[in-house]
């Protein structure tokens, strides 16, 4: 295959169509709707309804969902004893993957046709939340809680990770970032999916190697390890002297850059507009600071890197009081909606992903015998 130029990364490969978002300079959308006007319109669940059963829901459509998501979250016993029985210091990315690869032992849902598909992935959805909140009132010392009819999806995770109802201003941004959050195309973990999907495997297998891809720190892990470094400074100022030195000895800074995005990521100017209103409304401005002073030399340097929606995400839900290792969990409690599209998108036309490599290794050479080696 020596005649073969390789593409690491697979940058700029076109790797197939698809109808569920489009990532392009001038912005995102998903099935034809800029995100913006999904983020100002939309609740978290009329865009999961969206991406997984195409268009937009009507009012009725909208209750049939949430029917179904509430009929769909409660954790069986088995479940509850399998995380419980997980280390108390796992990762919460490691208990959500196990805890999704255990739920599909219980996958309510039988059949795979288009109407099994849909339901399956709303029944996901419904379980990445429960399983993340019940982890997190485990390790908190309580119960897992049960959901309480009525609350919007972002509310519920808060609500049964955390025993009391979070306030208007966490659901309303937690819910915003759900959405922010809910697809990008051809990213890693979708296209981990995609790739487990084109072996015509199963729907939960897909996910659950999809969460080991959005859980490293050039993935979905930035948003933590975005906060994690704005938090070990105290103010601006030694976050500037670092940032200028992390830049002079060519070290990556989380939270900024992108494949796709070179002029930035609009999904980080929307949330941007938010954690600053939250910083302001919570007294918290030291944070805004110290997040500008990472950020002004990044954007204004000879080749600028800006951020993406990872870097105010982090700082939104620490200002929001959440504990670090949600951050990404909450992330996978969005895109699986996106990762279940693809699923299905890629099993009605379906092709087995199968690259070629070019080979790098020794020229070819006997075995010799074991005595001799
Ligand atoms: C997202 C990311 C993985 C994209 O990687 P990529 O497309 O392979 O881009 P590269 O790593 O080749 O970067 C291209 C150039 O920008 C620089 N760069 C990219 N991201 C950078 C960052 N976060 N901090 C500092 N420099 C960065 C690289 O050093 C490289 O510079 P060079 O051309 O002088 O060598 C990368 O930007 C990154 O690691 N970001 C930090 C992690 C992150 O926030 N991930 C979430 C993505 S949504």
């Amino acid at each position: 295959m020596s005649n073969y130029t390789a593409k690491p990364g697979l940058e700029g490969v076109v790797a197939s169509d698809t109808a569920i978002a489009a990532v392009e300079q001038t912005g995102l959308s998903y099935r034809g709707y800029n995100i913006e006007d999904l983020a100002n319109n939309c609740h978290f669940e009329e865009v999961a309804h969206l991406l997984i059963f195409g268009e937009l829901p009507d009012a009725g459509q909208l209750k049939e969902f949430n029917a179904l998501l509430a009929d769909l979250r409660p954790l069986s016993g088995e479940l509850v004893a399998a995380i419980r029985s997980i280390p108390k210091d796992a990762p919460m990315m490691d208990v959500l993957r196990t805890g999704l690869s255990m739920a599909g032992h219980f996958d309510p849902v039988k059949g795979d046709d288009a109407s099994d598909l849909r339901k399956r992935s709303v029944w996901l959805m419904a379980m990445a939340g429960a399983i993340v909140s019940a982890r997190y009132r485990m390790l908190e010392g309580g119960e897992p809680v049960e959901p309480k009819v009525g609350l919007s999806h972002a509310a519920q995770i808060l609500y049964q990770a955390q025993g009391v109802e979070p306030s208007a201003q966490a659901q309303k941004l937690l819910d915003l970032t759900l959405i922010l959050y809910a697809e990008h195309e051809f990213n890693a973990s979708t296209f981990t999916t995609r790739v487990i999907a084109s072996t015509m495997s199963d729907m939960v297998s897909s996910c659950v190697g999809a969460v080991g891809a959005l859980k490293g720190p050039l993935h979905g892990g930035a948003n933590e390890a975005a906060m994690a470094m704005l938090s070990q400074f105290e103010n601006a100022d030694q976050a500037s002297t670092w940032v200028n030195d992390q830049l002079a000895n060519k070290q990556k800074v989380m939270g900024f850059g992108h494949r796709v995005y070179k002029n930035g990521d609009h999904r980080a100017s929307i949330l941007e507009d938010e954690m600053r209103k939250l910083a302001e409304e919570k007294g918290k401005t030291k944070w805004v600071d110290i997040y500008d002073a990472i950020k002004n030399p990044m954007v204004t340097k000879a080749k600028p890197i800006y951020p993406n929606v990872d870097y105010p995400c982090g700082l939104t839900y620490f200002l929001l009081d959440l504990p670090l290792d949600l951050y990404t969990p909450l992330f996978v409690c969005s895109r699986i909606t996106g990762w279940c599209a693809h699923f299905i998108e890629q099993s009605e036309n379906n092709r087995i992903y199968r690259p070629l490599s070019r080979y790098s290794g020794p020229d070819k050479r006997p075995v010799v015998a074991i005595d001799k080696r």
